[in-house]
């Protein structure tokens, strides 16, 4: 439905907003994109910048999604105007119109979004990255199992298919950002946390 449309482009924009280009330029006077792995996401904030500031990105970013799915539910709340409006967001995130189109990997902003429609399946997820990032040190790596692992979660919490379908969107979407890291982790050069590479 047109409302649907109009929700999907509020979540684009909303999604667009790079907390994390943003938070570095004008507090700490940098472009964000030349450091690191050059993503604009909490992950090489915190590792170009440190902890506070990748926290805080963490969080604004992980608040884009929330509130572009907590805004479909408040004015459309069919399955279709919620999920679309997930999935712009993380588009948004991704495909920023601020910068040249050129966003982030949809870890932080999805995790916002899915929190907000399949807390569970969100939850499992999440201990699934924590525990890959604990024992490998690679937050890609962590981020990529978790993503792939979504579906299964949302599959065995018996979702209906529009649920399983958004599911696996988001996994392929996830996995599809994370393509340099995928090389790099195959190649063995990977950034490890804690170190600066
Ligand atoms: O959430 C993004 C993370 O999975 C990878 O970030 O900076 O290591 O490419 P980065």
């Amino acid at each position: 439905s047109t409302n649907a449309l109009l929700l999907g482009l509020a979540a684009y924009l909303i999604g667009s907003i790079p907390f994390g280009y943003l938070l570095a330029r004008f507090w700490k006077g940098i472009d964000i994109r030349k450091f690191g792995s050059g993503n604009i996401g909490a992950t090489n904030v915190w590792r170009t910048l440190g902890k506070g500031p990748g926290m805080v990105v963490l969080i604004l970013d992980m608040l884009k999604g929330t509130a572009a799915v907590m805004l479909a539910k408040q004015l459309e709340y069919t399955d279709f105007a919620v999920l679309f409006s997930a999935l712009l967001v993380m588009v948004g995130h991704s495909y920023p119109l601020w910068l040249g189109f050129k966003g982030g990997k949809i870890i932080a902003t999805g995790a916002g979004a899915v929190l907000a429609i399949a807390p569970v399946p969100l939850l499992l997820s999440f201990l699934v990255w924590a525990s890959t990032v604990g024992l490998t040190k690679y937050v890609s790596l962590g981020s990529i199992l978790g993503a792939i692992s979504l579906p299964l979660w949302v599959y065995a919490m018996d979702y209906n298919v529009n649920y399983l379908i958004f599911s696996v969107l988001v996994s392929s979407f996830a996995v599809y950002k994370h393509r340099s890291n995928i090389k790099r982790l195959w190649q063995g050069t990977e950034f490890k946390i804690g170190k600066k590479g």
